[in-house]
């Protein structure tokens, strides 16, 4: 198996980087007596903002088709900090012809996204549905080496730029079976999925590789169990699985159980991350999005959650209104349930940076990181911004960035290579062309903005260069 690297949004995976992982959570626990950050509740603003203060992402389905709609982007770029293609990256869209591959509109997404600091999850590489119609009517081994080269070629195209696939997307029955689903592709061998998964890894060895699937939130089901145990052999027998996504399309005939939490936890002690990847909910309950929050935020390994749209009217389901937005763009009481579930959470855990730091990029030992003097441009921009330190992980960090003097301000921002800004919020961000050098400017959500910085084994703080009223 390849060795895995660490992702933006998920802890490593792979044989050392899970031992380094878990020897530095140990010795944490060792010296504060708690595995975790206590439950401290927040005051994000945004979904992004406040899962990304707990150490997760808040995602949305996007459609390229609706980025020139501009309430959709406004509450796109405000609210969320990762993006999957709702249609865009299927085997339909991405080679319609074989050999032909097409990645217009999925690029229009991913540069969309990546352009303003969210991350993308690959949807989908693999599944019975959407395929392209000379896929459709292939079987046998023609259709294996078809359906090989499809996942080498998406996941070498879209390499760096998505931070998780769904591999493999609804391959078990629905029903008491808990065996797989009958698809052309079942058909070429039982073990298509974990020859997909080895291909994808192959292609593509840091983004963090998902089996995705539906009605497999009751732990009581058979679906969910068949799941559960092609995870767990996946995990013994070395298949490269990082993470598994419930979409969690809940309505009254598949609806939401109290035992989702068991569900994802014991996905979670299997050793993979778990991510809800499609959620919306018939009617938008607050109660019960309040719930899928609590459940995600109570189960350490679950990193993000998904939406399947932003507004009713963007839906698949648009009559089911299971969304968090009416179709005017006005928040629902399920936004509100959601965003104070984000911010009650309980951060995902904290590991201690890793022992190999090297000497030059530890802070000076006379200013620790967590009182380190905030960082002040020199003066005459017109305003002051002031870098704070806030939670850090086994292979990142957040910081926040106050601005005063100013309201409609503009702040550049230098992050120390091998660094890599992984996600912002409360603020719009653009990149020079090393990557490294971020000006945020004020989106009219305050004189607050945070980003994640993905260390890359270098822990130096993110320098404010300037702050310019405009
Ligand atoms: C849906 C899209 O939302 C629709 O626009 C499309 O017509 C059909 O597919 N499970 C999945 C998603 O994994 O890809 C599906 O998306 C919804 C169910």
């Amino acid at each position: 198996m390849t060795e895995r690297c660490h992702g933006d949004t998920r802890p490593p995976t792979g044989p050392r980087a899970r031992t380094a992982v878990v020897l530095a959570a140990a010795a944490l626990l060792a010296a504060t007596g708690a595995a975790f950050l206590p439950s401290t509740a927040s005051a994000g603003t945004t979904l992004g903002a406040s899962a990304a203060e707990k150490g997760r992402y808040f995602g949305t389905a996007v459609a390229a088709s609706r980025l020139s709609d501009n309430a959709y982007t406004t509450i796109l770029n405000r609210e969320f900090n990762m993006v999957t293609a709702e249609n865009e990256m299927k085997m339909n869209a991405t080679e319609p012809q074989q050999g032909r591959f097409s990645y217009g509109a999925a690029e229009q997404i991913v540069n969309h996204a990546r352009s303003r600091g969210m991350s993308v999850r690959g949807h989908t590489l693999a599944w019975h549905s959407q395929q392209p119609g000379w896929m459709e009517s292939m079987s046998g081994s023609a259709l294996r080496q078809a359906m090989l080269n499809h996942v080498t070629q998406v996941a070498t195209h879209f390499r760096g730029q998505v931070v998780a696939w769904d591999v493999v997307n609804e391959a078990f029955a629905d029903g008491g079976s808990g065996g797989r689903r009958d698809s052309n592709l079942q058909r070429t061998g039982n073990d298509w999925i974990e020859a997909a998964f080895r291909a994808a890894d192959a292609a593509d060895p840091n983004a963090k590789l998902c089996y995705n699937d539906y009605n497999t939130d009751n732990w009581t089901h058979a679906k969910t169990q068949g799941v559960y145990n092609m995870v767990r052999d996946f995990k013994a027998r070395g298949v490269p699985i990082d993470c598994v996504g419930f979409q969690s399309h809940f309505n009254n005939n598949s609806p939401y159980v109290s035992n989702y939490r068991t569900t994802l936890s014991s996905f979670a002690a299997l050793g993979v991350d778990v991510q809800i990847t499609e959620l919306d909910i018939q009617g938008a309950p607050a109660n019960t999005y309040r719930s899928v929050v609590e459940d995600c935020m109570a189960v350490p390994r679950c990193n993000g959650i998904t939406v399947w749209g932003i507004r009713d009217s963007d839906s698949w389901l648009a009559s089911q209104t299971p969304l968090l937005f009416n179709s005017n763009g006005s928040k629902k009481p399920a936004y509100d349930a959601v965003l104070a579930a984000l911010n009650n959470g309980t951060p995902v855990p904290t590991t201690a940076p890793p022992t190999s730091v090297p000497p030059t990029s530890v802070p000076p030992t006379s200013t620790p990181p967590t009182t380190a003097p905030p960082t002040t441009p020199p003066p005459g921009g017109g305003c002051t911004a002031t870098l704070q330190d806030s939670t850090r992980w086994g292979d990142r960090f957040n910081s926040q960035v106050t601005v005063s003097g100013a309201s409609n301000w503009s702040v550049v921002v230098a992050v120390t290579p091998p660094q890599k800004v992984s996600a912002t919020w409360n603020g719009s961000p653009s990149w020079d062309s090393s990557g490294n050098v971020m000006t945020m400017r004020s989106n009219g959500s305050g004189n607050v903005f945070g980003f994640t910085t993905m260390a890359n084994g270098n822990w130096t703080r993110p320098q404010v260069l300037s702050c310019t009223a405009s």
